[in-house]
């Protein structure tokens, strides 16, 4: 009996732990930090760009990609948590798409998707901020 009372609160505590640390990162994260380390990373992005060098700017839209994903983790201040998402969501892909670009060193479609990762941002304050 005992030893079956052991058993259950092992199991319980085993499922419900990643329940915990979920929550405190999510508490962990600052929405006003993370998107001033977005803009630093941006304005990387858009440098390394310009120098036509195709390499730091794919690392850029990736370390971007990265500071945005845990937002998606997160409430917004205001406004729908599954309209927040598709925003932020968008953006990674914009991300990811610019990559691609990178990959083909094609000018042109990296600045059609950083003209949308823009885009996103400006739609997303006047929604979320
Ligand atoms: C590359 C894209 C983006 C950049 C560079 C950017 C940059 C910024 C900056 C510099 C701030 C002011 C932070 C401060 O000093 O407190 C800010 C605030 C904010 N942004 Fe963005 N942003 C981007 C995209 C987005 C998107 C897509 C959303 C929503 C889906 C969003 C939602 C917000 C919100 C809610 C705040 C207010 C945060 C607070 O005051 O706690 N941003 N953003």
């Amino acid at each position: 009996m005992k030893k079956t009372m052991i058993l259950y609160c092992a199991i319980f505590l085993l499922f419900s732990l990643p329940l915990f640390s979920e929550e405190s990162e999510n508490k962990n994260i600052n929405i006003g930090q993370t998107m001033r380390n977005m803009m630093n990373t941006f304005i990387n992005i858009n440098q390394s760009f310009k120098a036509n060098d195709y390499f730091e700017t794919s690392e850029g839209l990736m370390d971007l990609a990265k500071l945005v994903k845990p937002l998606t983790k997160i409430n917004p201040p205001k406004g729908s948590k599954e309209q927040w998402n598709t925003f932020l969501n968008e953006l990674i892909k914009n991300c990811f798409l610019a990559i691609g670009a990178a990959a083909d060193e094609n000018s042109e479609a990296i600045k059609k998707y950083l003209g949308r990762i823009s885009e996103i941002q400006k739609q997303g304050h006047t929604l979320f901020r």
